[in-house]
């Protein structure tokens, strides 16, 4: 048989597919059917310190070059997440636990729990597009960047992997990232909209998107077509 094996952020991993966060995470048994299909390690949804409420229907709009969405970051909040890792841990493979919130001591709190739950690593949202002072609000800025995943990497011993979306300051992001203590990054294609003509907007259609939703303030959509928001 063909050895797949990756190390990726220190985890010894027996193949290199993992599934991107929050797709089908918001219960234990969607994330357990993930596993199932074979993931080498499952990425959880991002939980907060305190629950959230999803965003009023419609959180998923299919539009002609794929789908977008804005389910808002809903979670149980760090007393759901250890609930869910108590199902989870059991399935004997490694748990990433993705971690989101707005201020450094958000992100650390939840890591903490995450790391004490049994998690292998810590994925830093600084990728959701739809929700202030969150995710890509957080992720476009090297310097804030940096603070969260300080305060993460400190805190736990687990490895700390930044997930960024799209912005300007993507690769200073990343540089400020690994500098302050993330094992590793990985790229989502989110990303906001600033208007016509902004520097993201070129960057976005440069990774490859097919077209651009022009209706609100803050859209995305990806380039393999699996997902934006509004
Ligand atoms: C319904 C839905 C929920 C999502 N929830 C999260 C989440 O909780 N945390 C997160 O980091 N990303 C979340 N994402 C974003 C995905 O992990 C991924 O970054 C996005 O779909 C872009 O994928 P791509 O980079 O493969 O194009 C969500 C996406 C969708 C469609």
């Amino acid at each position: 048989m063909v050895d797949l094996s990756v190390d990726v952020a220190g985890l010894r991993l027996t193949h290199p597919v993992m599934n991107a966060s929050g797709i089908m995470g918001e219960t234990p048994d969607g994330l357990m059917a993930i596993a199932r299909a074979g993931v080498s390690a499952l990425v959880t949804k991002s939980y907060t310190p305190k629950p959230r409420e999803p965003y009023p229907m419609p959180r998923v709009v299919h539009v002609e070059y794929g789908a977008l969405n804005a389910v808002g970051l809903a979670n149980p909040g760090v007393e759901g997440l250890k609930g869910h890792m108590k199902l989870l841990r059991q399935l004997g493979i490694p748990i990433v636990v993705s971690v989101a919130g707005s201020l450094p001591n958000d992100f650390a709190e939840v890591a903490s729990v995450a790391e004490e739950e049994g998690a292998s690593a810590v994925e830093l949202n600084l990728s959701c597009p739809h929700v202030e002072r969150m995710g890509l609000d957080i992720g476009m800025d090297p310097r804030l960047s940096a603070e969260v995943t300080k305060a993460v990497a400190s805190v736990i011993r687990v490895p700390v992997i930044a997930k960024l979306g799209i912005s300007d300051n993507m690769l200073r992001t990343a540089e400020a990232v690994l500098s302050a203590g993330a094992r590793a990054w990985r790229q989502g294609a989110d990303t906001h909209k600033h208007g016509e003509g902004h520097e993201s907007q070129r960057v976005h259609h440069e990774a490859g998107a097919r077209s651009w939703h022009r209706g609100t303030l803050r859209a995305c959509h990806t380039s393999n077509s699996s997902e934006g928001c509004l």
